[in-house]
């Protein structure tokens, strides 16, 4: 099946750092990346969307300052959390449709 892989698996910042989490479509082609985070009690919230070649779309309350998107490709996007602050702290989730394949695929991720 399909297989999305997540880096790092955890990461630890200091305040004010930043830090980029990289997603990898490893055999199907990701058009679309989704990248969620996970609030206590809330599941998965969906942040941004991502299409290969064009700029990310944010939900509200998310904006590219914060959470720069990169997506040169289809099989890679990355997820930057900039000045972080322990705010910022949770589990960060990316997700790829491809419509080939018709199949949604959620890895998880740890991170901070
Ligand atoms: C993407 O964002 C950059 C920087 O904000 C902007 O210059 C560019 O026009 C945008 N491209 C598209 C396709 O919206
Ligand atoms: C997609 O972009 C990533 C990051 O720049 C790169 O490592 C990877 O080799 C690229 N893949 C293809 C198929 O171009």
């Amino acid at each position: 099946g399909a297989v999305v892989s997540q880096q790092p698996r955890r990461a630890v910042s200091k305040s004010g750092a930043s830090v980029t989490i990289e997603c990898r479509a490893v055999d199907f082609q990701a058009t679309t990346v989704f990248w969620y985070r996970q609030f206590p009690k809330r599941g998965l919230v969906l942040m941004a969307t991502s299409n290969a070649g064009t700029n990310a779309t944010y939900e509200q309350g998310y904006n590219k300052d914060k959470l720069p998107i990169s997506q040169p490709n289809l099989t890679f996007s990355s997820l930057m959390v900039t000045n972080v602050d322990p705010a910022d702290s949770s589990l960060y989730f990316c997700g790829a449709r491809d419509t080939a394949l018709g199949r949604d695929q959620r890895p998880r991720q740890e991170s901070w």
